[in-house]
């Protein structure tokens, strides 16, 4: 049934208002899965606020790239920006062109392609924009609004599924792919596993290129904390797997990180197919409960205005 039109500020100010309050309004906007088990008040409070005011178009600029982006912020996840992806932009920019001269980029998890889409710009010799299916239309159109469709393409990567001939044609092809970047992966426990999963499938592909010893992968990674994801937990499970530098900038303030990722010199990654499946199997990530609708005080960490979480 559809719900009167909501006075947000009212919603605000009522700090009695409960879950089913607020629910409502916010699963009439939000296909994705708004659950008391996942968000907060404030939360929800900010979601609806942002969909409020989010527009259809964003402009972003980085040193003297200017880049367009459409979003869909009412659809799922992944059509609308989030903030790790601003952030790890500003540090893309900052870096040498050699990061980006010859190499080839993937971004795991692209949403609306904004990183992928500055590498391309800053360089990069071929970007391959990944995400679920339903994500990738508005990334690709994303790419030619930027004119830098030639040189980026997009495949339909889930993770915690094994690479099937066409991925691997599709990442091996054209010299294969040098850096894998992602920014904000990690936002329920669940994802954790197939994420891990997906990239130990990736570093074991890198080892069939003939660059792989000379230059071998890293994974640049930019993530948000969250109050209901134990980041620090995920982080002991994957570093059983891969190396991890941080190298976020303090003023950062550990609310956001950024990881340089890579193999472990003791724990090669096979690229042998049975090798590789034995080792996969091996990955257990404790599902957490997720902390339960938080009422109503509970704010969550945030940067000053910054709306995106
Ligand atoms: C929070 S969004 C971040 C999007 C973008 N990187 C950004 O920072 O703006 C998380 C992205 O991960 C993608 N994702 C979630 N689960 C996935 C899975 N199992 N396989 C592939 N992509 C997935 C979502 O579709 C979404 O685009």
């Amino acid at each position: 049934m559809k719900q009167p039109k909501r006075d947000l500020q009212a919603l605000e100010d009522d700090h009695d208002a409960s879950f089913s309050d607020l629910f409502p309004f916010a699963a009439e906007e939000n296909s994705n899965p708004l659950s008391e088990n996942f968000y907060s008040r404030e939360e929800i409070l900010q979601l609806l606020k942002q969909n409020e005011q989010s527009q259809e178009s964003l402009e972003y600029t980085f040193s003297q790239h200017h880049i367009v982006l459409k979003q869909r912020p009412s659809q799922v996840i992944g059509s609308r920006i989030w903030c790790s992806a601003k952030l790890l932009c500003e540090w893309l920019v900052a870096q040498p062109p050699s990061l980006f001269q010859n190499n080839s980029f993937v971004d795991i998890g692209c949403g609306i392609g904004l990183c992928g889409i500055l590498t391309a710009m800053l360089g990069a010799r071929r970007v391959v924009l990944t995400d679920l299916p339903d994500v990738l239309p508005i990334a690709l159109d994303n790419a030619s609004i930027n004119n830098v469709s030639e040189r980026v393409s997009t495949l339909a990567l889930q993770w915690g599924c094994p690479l099937d001939p066409t991925h691997e044609a599709a990442l091996l092809a054209d010299f294969g792919f040098d850096v894998l970047i992602g920014s904000d992966l990690i936002y329920f426990s669940e994802l954790v596993r197939p994420l891990i999963d997906c990239l130990l499938r990736l570093f074991s592909l890198h080892q069939r290129l003939p660059s792989h010893a000379a230059r071998p992968l890293k994974f640049y990674f930019c993530q948000a904390e969250r109050c209901w994801v134990p980041l620090a937990t995920y982080l002991d499970v994957a570093k059983q797997y891969f190396l991890f530098d941080e190298i976020s900038p303090p003023e950062w303030g550990g609310e956001y990180h950024l990881w340089v990722v890579s193999e472990r010199p003791d724990v090669p990654i096979p690229a042998d197919p049975e090798a590789l499946e034995a080792l996969a199997r091996t990955i257990e990530v404790p599902l957490i409960e997720h902390r339960a609708y938080a009422h109503p005080q509970q704010q969550l960490p945030h940067r000053d205005g910054e709306g995106e979480r």
